[in-house]
């Protein structure tokens, strides 16, 4: 319980958010409450480390699948671009990750408020002579667990095993609140 009190006092992600998915249905932090998620923010335009992440979130998800005596886990996408980033542009990228992955955005306050919550740094760059433009954003993918806390996070040097192992661990040792 130690560990859930200062869980608690970090305060990461106890903000919650407000956001469409890519079907177009709001869907609030409250939504996701009794389910473990696998949060990552990004850009469907992002060249390559998105997709990598997504990649290895997709894969580790997969993998905790696996394992009957999980619960399943939820990934869930939150792009940090929204004027591109619409509902039809995030229903075509889903597509090419984990079938459970659900892509959210919203308006630009909302999908602020929603980094904001995490600490998620994002910033766009200038546009080329094609309009197109590079979002230098925080690449960490968040663990939440089903009381809606944060509980641990994986950057890029994390490989798709270590997570796994990582979040089966936190899952093994979780006690649900009362
Ligand atoms: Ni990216």
């Amino acid at each position: 319980m130690q560990r859930i009190e200062q869980l608690r006092q970090v305060a990461l992600g106890q903000g919650g958010f407000d956001l469409l998915d890519h079907t177009g249905r709001r869907r609030t932090k409250a939504d996701f409450l009794g389910s473990w998620v696998l949060l990552y923010f990004g850009f469907t335009h992002c060249p390559d480390i998105c997709p990598d992440e997504l990649d290895k979130m997709s894969a580790v998800v997969a993998a905790l699948d696996k394992d009957n005596s999980l619960a399943p886990v939820q990934p869930l996408f939150i792009t940090v671009d929204p004027d591109r980033d619409d509902v039809p542009a995030l229903n075509k990228y889903v597509k090419d990750f984990h079938p459970r992955l659900i892509g959210l955005t919203g308006t630009g306050e909302e999908v602020k408020q929603a980094g904001k919550d995490y600490r998620v740094y994002a910033s766009a760059g200038p546009k080329d002579d094609d309009g197109d433009y590079i979002v230098d954003h925080t690449i960490l993918i968040y663990l939440v667990n089903p009381d809606g806390l944060f509980l641990d996070y994986y950057n890029r040097m994390k490989s798709e095993e270590q997570i796994t192992e990582s979040i089966r661990n936190h899952m093994k040792a979780y006690v649900k609140l009362l």
